[in-house]
């Protein structure tokens, strides 16, 4: 494998599980708030980075290819609002989607076909997580100000469930 692609597919598993930390903060947020079907959906989407990181660790040793597991940052934001949480897990996934394209373009350079076929799987899920993103954002604007429909849109986000990645290595 190129050098650059291997640092590239090793640098996401960490940035990856930072997700699931950062969304665990945001999880962590809304519990405290008493919005618990708001705690559940990050709690859900935490889970979800956490497949995510495994699919890159798992990928690379299935390609021989040596793991270096880094330090995972510290999620440090302090929300001043609700709104503030749903527009900075938007922000973070577009920059999610920013780092999936340079690793795919990456491989595109070097003509590594079977990573640009493993990365399809996650320039597709990018697109449905910013879209999540994006639709919680119009929920909230629709209904945050309102303490019944806000009462109404956690009880619609309590019934979010885990499934597991549509991916398998
Ligand atoms: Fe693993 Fe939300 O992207």
């Amino acid at each position: 494998m190129n050098g650059k692609v291997h640092e590239l597919l090793n640098q996401q598993i960490n940035k990856e599980f930072y997700s699931a930390y950062l969304y665990l903060d945001f999880s962590n947020y809304f519990k405290a708030k008493g919005l618990d079907g708001f705690a559940n959906w990050y709690m859900i989407q935490a889970q979800e980075e956490r497949d995510h990181a495994m699919l890159f660790y798992t990928y690379l040793q299935n390609e021989n290819m040596p793991v270096t597991l880094d330090a995972i940052a510290k999620p440090d934001k302090v929300f001043d609002s609700h709104m503030a949480v749903l527009e900075a897990g938007l922000e973070h996934e577009k920059y999610v989607t920013s780092l999936i394209n340079d690793i795919y373009s990456a491989a595109y350079d070097v003509k590594d076909f079977r990573t640009m076929q493993f990365l399809d799987w996650f320039v597709k899920e990018q697109g449905e997580e910013e879209t999540n993103a994006n639709d919680l954002i119009s929920k909230m604007e629709l209904f945050g100000s309102d303490p019944k429909s806000l009462y109404m849109l956690n009880q619609e986000l309590a019934g979010r469930i885990y499934s597991a990645p549509s991916l398998v290595l």
